[in-house]
């Protein structure tokens, strides 16, 4: 017998939405409602597209690859994360394998080039519901002139030209493996986490910290030798990777 495709079981329910206002709203209004674990939303368009730390997230139409999938995770709530950084690792062997691009990871779970992002993830949480929402640049005509220093494309890094649809294929597949070796999937993040080893500069509500990043703890959270001597762990914030020449 032939084993239907370990993606295909885990991620039955693909709904493509021609335009939406956010497929992680979506996504999570369909928990609510009691939708299965295995949910994933793509839209072309999303009208107000959800970043982290209450931010928006623009895409012109058709341009990246906006999915959200909705997990029921049996995992305590400090190791949620996991799923995350599985969806963190798992989209960037797609697009490696789609498109030859090859990005690193920054604290928590930014896909970058260089220092410029490619793909951010926002992962939602309602009751025993998790709504992990990516959206990756491919194929940007240019960037506007406000993202120009901070934002790139697959494209636009000389990747191969792809389409949205393979680029969700070869990540659904990757991430029910991922999903599947949490172990795994630990050890592979922190080896690809660019953030660490690096002098960074962490933006938090309370304000601002500057250090060493160390290492990332059992929870996810980042551990920083701050600049005056004493440790932090940081469980939210913005990380900027300080260059060697800037003074944080
Ligand atoms: C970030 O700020 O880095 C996270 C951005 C996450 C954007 C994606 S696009 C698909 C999904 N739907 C949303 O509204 N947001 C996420």
């Amino acid at each position: 017998m032939v084993e239907p495709e370990a993606s295909s079981t885990r991620f039955g329910d693909i709904r493509w939405l021609t335009e939406v206002d956010s497929t992680n709203r979506y996504a999570l209004d369909e928990a609510r409602a009691g939708a299965a674990a295995g949910l994933v939303v793509v839209a072309d368009h999303q009208t107000a597209g959800r970043g982290r730390l209450g931010r928006v997230w623009v895409a012109p139409p058709g341009a990246s690859l906006l999915v959200s999938v909705l997990l029921r995770p049996d995992l305590a709530p400090d190791q949620r994360h996991l799923v995350v950084i599985a969806a963190a690792l798992a989209m960037a062997e797609a697009v490696h394998a789609e498109t030859g691009v090859r990005a690193g990871l920054k604290w928590p779970n930014d896909l970058l080039v260089g220092d410029r992002k490619l793909a951010g993830i926002l992962a939602e949480a309602s009751g025993d519901a998790v709504v992990v929402g990516i959206g990756v640049n491919l194929h940007w005509e240019d960037v506007p002139s406000e993202l120009a220093e901070i934002a790139t494309a697959c494209n636009l890094e000389g990747g191969r030209p792809t389409t949205r649809e393979a680029v969700l294929a070869a990540f659904l597949a990757g991430y029910a493996i991922r999903l599947d070796d949490p172990t795994g999937t630990r050890a592979d993040y922190e080896r690809g986490l660019v953030t660490l080893g690096r002098r960074v500069r962490v933006e938090q509500s309370g304000g601002v910290v500057t250090g060493l990043a160390r290492g990332v703890d059992g929870a996810g959270h980042l551990l920083l030798r701050c600049d005056d001597g004493t440790t932090a762990t940081i469980a939210v914030g913005d990380v900027v990777h300080v260059r060697a020449e800037e003074t944080p």
